[in-house]
């Protein structure tokens, strides 16, 4: 069959039908390309570049210019897939008229489909204005890691009764306000599939139990690439860092050895 470009009305077709949305994150033109042919429904720029691509210790400094240019060279590599850019922490949380600005940026400058934003209830409003502007916008609630501080870490959200209210509340105001899907990020499986029977929008889980409308991982974490951390919902499909590492230290040995470069990989002139 022919394939077309994922759009919203695609995704929320999947949820109707029962079909799992698929989501990776992407940070460079040739990931994103790999993705794309790998028929991932959905590429996430996540500001998850600060840690897994520019060495920050956390999402927090991330940066406008810095998300730009990487969704700049995403878009460069997808064709098919719906492309979503976060929108970096303190770009959308001072005012509605900076948050629809950089909003905007991300979809006029960098050729992004959507956004991302972080929080529930409270940034329902902030979604609303945006969305009214014209630009979709993916929630995303549980674990937020931009005010990781304010929730005292990286900790699994909703385990108690008033916890889990407050997501299923704030799914809802995402729903209410045209989110057109929500990441649950850290959230018990039963809470994940509360809010999924009751919104209308897909629900797209990290760590959040097989029962969401779709999945997303960090790229950089499934192939085994990033290793300072392994969070218990990752599965590694591969471990790259290993392999790279290897072929890196060959290349070094061989150059040494004077191995590299062979007859094969040389100009000769008679
Ligand atoms: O920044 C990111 O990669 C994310 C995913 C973990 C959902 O927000």
């Amino acid at each position: 069959m022919q394939r077309s470009k994922v759009t919203i009305m695609s995704i929320h077709d999947k949820k109707a039908k029962g079909e799992k949305v698929t989501m990776l994150t992407a940070y460079d033109f040739y990931t994103a390309a790999m993705i794309d042919q790998a028929e991932v429904d959905m590429i996430l720029v996540g500001d998850s570049v600060g840690n897994v691509v520019l060495g920050y210790d956390s999402t927090v400094p991330v940066t406008m210019e810095e998300m730009i240019h990487h969704c700049k060279a995403v878009r460069r590599g997808t064709q098919y897939a719906f492309l979503i850019g976060d929108l970096p922490f303190m770009s959308y949380n001072i005012s509605h008229e900076e948050a629809v600005r950089n909003a905007g940026r991300l979809i006029k400058e960098a050729g992004c489909d959507s956004v991302k934003l972080e929080g529930g209830s409270e940034m329902a409003s902030v979604v609303k204005v945006i969305v009214d502007a014209g630009i979709p916008v993916c929630g995303h609630i549980g674990l937020t890691p931009q005010t990781a501080t304010k929730l005292s870490g990286f900790r699994v959200q909703g385990k108690d009764a008033e916890g889990a209210r407050q997501l299923i509340e704030s799914a809802k105001a995402l729903d209410e306000a045209g989110a057109f899907a929500v990441v649950l990020e850290l959230v018990p499986d039963a809470i994940a599939a509360e809010i999924t029977k009751n919104i209308s929008i897909p629900t797209i889980g990290i760590g959040a139990g097989p029962d969401c409308d779709g999945q997303v991982l960090v790229t950089n974490d499934m192939l085994g690439l990033y290793e300072k951390f392994i969070p218990k919902f990752v599965k590694q499909y591969v471990n790259l860092a290993p392999m790279i590492k290897k072929a890196m230290s060959d290349y070094v040995q061989e150059v040494k050895s004077g191995d590299f470069p062979g007859p094969e990989h040389t100009f000769h002139v008679k």
